[in-house]
């Protein structure tokens, strides 16, 4: 009895590793979220008390062109984590990672806990359709952030007019401890103090020689332009 966290090879899945050490962590092929059978045999067997489930696919461009993927992964997959909870039946307390993308992002608005969501991508109507499948379970809190891992920026270039109130991969998961640790139910939004820009943001992981780049050089699925969030239930911590 105790942690199983899902999306262990994440990004935030090995921010996790660092602060919940004794958690038991399956893996994709040990546990595919895609299906029930797996899933029911891990939690009979391990039978967690705390379940944070983070696995998910993530990637705006795939899950735009391959949408079934992305249902199946984002949506039925958290279906079937929660039905495997009921099963057990022994009230694990259930963490849904969600994202600040559930939002418009059109305005310079900082979205609180009770404002509207109304996603811009199909990633970002998956996450959302995985918190209506969460808020059918009790025992439960949806986190919505927004994180990069601080280590060399990813890509050549980041957008100067893009804008999120970021945090660290390493920020989210003590924020997820401390969640965790006070049981806080229902959505919280978990946030840097702090609306910033994503080149702002390339540039505090340390990455050199990066371009800027504005929307106007992208071409892809609609993006949430500004994805900062504010909380009326948490504290907001600062990047570090
Ligand atoms: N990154 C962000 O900016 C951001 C912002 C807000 C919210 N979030 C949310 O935070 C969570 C973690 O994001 P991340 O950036 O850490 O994602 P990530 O680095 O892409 O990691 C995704 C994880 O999900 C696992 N996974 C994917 N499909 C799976 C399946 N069918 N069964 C089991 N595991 C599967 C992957 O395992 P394999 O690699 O082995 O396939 C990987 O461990 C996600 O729920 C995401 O929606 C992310």
């Amino acid at each position: 009895m105790g942690v199983l966290i899902t999306g262990g090879s994440g990004a935030l899945g090995k921010s996790l590793k660092t602060v919940f050490k004794d958690a038991y962590f399956p893996t994709h092929a040990e546990m595919d979220i895609a299906n029930q059978d797996a899933i029911d045999k891990t939690i009979q067997d391990y039978k967690p008390n705390t379940l944070i489930h983070t696995a998910a696919l993530v990637d705006i461009r795939e899950c735009e062109d391959d949408k079934e993927k992305a249902w199946l992964t984002n949506v039925e997959g958290t279906q079937n984590i929660v039905n495997a909870l009921k099963k057990l039946n022994n009230n694990c307390y259930l963490i849904y990672m969600s994202t600040a993308c559930v939002f418009a992002g059109e305005n310079e608005k900082f979205y609180t806990e009770d404002d509207v969501p109304a996603p811009k991508n199909y990633y970002s109507f998956t996450k959302l359709c995985g918190e209506l499948v969460v808020r059918q379970y009790d025992n439960s809190c949806i986190i919505r952030t927004n994180f990069v891992p601080k280590e060399q920026w990813k890509y050549p270039e980041a957008f100067i007019d893009r804008f999120g109130t970021y945090l660290f991969s390493d920020n989210v998961a003590k924020g997820i401890s401390y969640v965790c640790k006070k049981k806080e139910k229902g959505i919280i939004h978990i946030v840097g103090d702090k609306r910033m820009s994503m080149y702002e943001l390339a540039l505090l992981t340390g990455t050199k020689n990066l371009r800027k780049m504005t929307l106007n050089d992208y071409e892809g699925p609609l993006l949430t332009i500004d994805m900062s969030l504010s909380t009326k239930k948490w504290e907001k911590y600062k990047i570090k």
